[in-house]
């Protein structure tokens, strides 16, 4: 059985003093819930916020980037090893903003992979194709090559504890959501490519999201397709009341 996980992103929003008002009111709302595995990926300056406000929550907490080797001459980046110190241990790694804006590219995500299971932490792997991409019939291919090429040397072992994220770039951010069938296809087609590399056991247990202009809205339908375990939130995730509601999902 794959445990639903639902996670917040950030991205480069709210201060300090925001994270722990958000915190304060968003816990009271989901307290109990033991269904799905809730994680709040947060700017760097805020994890150590998150690492007092969380504590006992049963909330987990995340970085949304870091730099693959342990320290080192690397200005303006930060490693696993000082993450770890203040007890994150999720990790996205691949999110379209940083391969676009950022420049990331498969080599960079692939050491980042192996870096985060070397670190035992959580990563959560992105993948996403462009709007010309999928007009042109290549969503499937672009995201399984991403997908394909970030995992390469790992253990069947590994593979079983990752969390791929499937974001169709024209759907973040937009308000356009690919539909549940649309984003149950690709997901299943990714899960199809691991198995015919890694096996049918590798495959079945690896969890994957949606993510792309999630909402309460949408949750419902996103959740209930076979395929989708769980989902990936930037905007919906920045106020307590429409987060605790996807956490909460029928
Ligand atoms: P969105 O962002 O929910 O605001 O579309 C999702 C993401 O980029 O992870």
């Amino acid at each position: 059985m794959r445990k639903p996980i639902i996670i917040a992103n950030w991205k480069m929003y709210k201060t300090r003093a925001e994270a722990s008002a958000f915190c304060q009111a968003f816990l009271p709302l989901i307290e109990g819930q033991e269904k799905v595995e809730a994680v709040i990926c947060a700017p760097f300056t805020q994890l150590d916020v998150l690492a007092s406000e969380l504590k006992g929550s049963g909330v987990g907490f995340g970085a949304q980037n870091f730099y693959p080797v342990a320290e080192g001459a690397f200005t303006g980046e930060v490693s696993l090893p000082m993450l770890q110190e203040i007890g994150v241990q999720y990790v996205i790694i691949g999110h379209s903003e940083r391969r676009e804006i950022f420049h990331e590219d498969d080599s960079l995500i692939q050491q980042k992979v192996q870096a985060a299971y070397a670190a035992g932490m959580q990563p959560i792997l992105c993948v996403g194709e462009h709007l010309e991409q999928r007009d042109n019939g290549q969503t499937v291919s672009v995201c399984s090559g991403q997908m394909l090429s970030a995992v390469e040397g790992l253990t069947e072992e590994q593979m079983k504890t990752l969390i791929v994220a499937y974001e169709p770039i024209w759907a973040i951010g937009t308000g356009k959501t690919a539909t549940a069938a649309d984003a149950e296809e690709v997901i299943g087609a990714l899960r199809q490519a691991i198995a015919e590399k890694y096996g049918r056991e590798v495959a079945d247990c690896v969890r994957f999201q949606y993510g792309g202009s999630v909402k309460p809205e949408n949750i419902s339908e996103l959740m209930a397709q076979p395929d989708i375990d769980g989902a990936l939130v930037g905007g919906a995730s920045l106020k307590p009341e429409s987060f605790s509601q996807l956490i909460l999902y029928k």
